[in-house]
């Protein structure tokens, strides 16, 4: 059986009284369920978060790192800068770190090897833009971003991998992509992926959807074989619409 989770990625949002308000009510409404539960606020509020949720089965994960140990990087957060705080989980390759903050493949894949070589849970977001799916250069494009970033790990390192479908014209702008489209992506993922790594590893990651999940779509997307829960942005700002969602799984 393959985990199901439920991320939120909180972005650029919450400031501390804010964080912790937040997570005082998720913990409070938090549903009964076998799916993990992860929030991500920003670096600054992370040790917080990490002891807030401390006695809570949420658990926190940070939105990037870099991929450097140490060094002159300013502005920039290492992999053991968050492992010492008990973050044990980072979102890498989110669609606004690529097109904002110019996240190539090729850095991707030295962060990739960073958090893997350093025992941390990646959950990995790929998925075309408008254009490429008008197109039809979704598929192409989606397999392109998975081999450049993450083809070249060994098997045992796909436990560490999570992936995150998110295809960039549903994000944060109330367009879903319907759950047929969503399962065609997925099933598509778990294919590519058993051709390289076989159908044990394929069938063993968890690959969650993410763009504009909110209560009144999640249960359909989630019905979906290979969807495996989602990573939600702005419905996880709000506890009660967060705790709808997870609810849905
Ligand atoms: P959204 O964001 O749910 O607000 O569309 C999803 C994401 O960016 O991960």
């Amino acid at each position: 059986m393959r985990t199901k989770i439920v991320a939120g990625n909180w972005k650029m949002n919450k400031n501390l009284e804010e964080t912790e308000s937040l997570l005082t009510e998720l913990a409070a409404k938090r549903p009964d369920t076998d799916a993990e539960i992860i929030v991500s606020p920003t670096f600054v509020n992370l040790a917080t978060a990490v002891r807030h949720l401390e006695s809570s089965i949420i658990q926190v994960a940070a939105q990037n790192m870099h991929f450097a140990p140490n060094g002159a990087f300013t502005g920039e957060i290492s992999v053991d800068m968050l492992k010492n705080i008990g973050v044990e989980t980072v979102i890498l390759g989110h669609s606004e770190r690529r097109s904002h903050f110019g996240e190539t493949d090729a850095i991707l894949k030295q962060k990739v090897d960073s958090a893997i070589a350093n025992n941390m849970r990646i959950i990995f977001c790929f998925g075309e833009e408008l254009e490429q799916r008008k197109s039809e250069e979704h598929f192409t494009v989606v397999e392109e971003q998975l081999k450049n970033a993450l083809f070249h790990l060994e098997a045992k390192s796909w436990e560490q991998i999570v992936l995150a479908y998110e295809p960039v014209w549903a994000i944060g702008t109330g367009e879903t992509a319907s759950p047929e489209q969503a399962q065609e992506m997925h099933a598509f993922i778990r294919k590519t992926i058993a051709g390289s790594f076989g159908d044990a590893i394929a069938n063993s990651v968890s690959i969650l959807y993410g763009g504009s999940v909110k209560p009144a779509n999640a249960s359909d997307i989630f019905s979906k074989p290979d969807v495996d829960g989602g990573l939600i942005g702005g419905a996880s700002l709000k506890a009660d619409d967060f705790v709808e969602i997870i609810k849905a799984i």
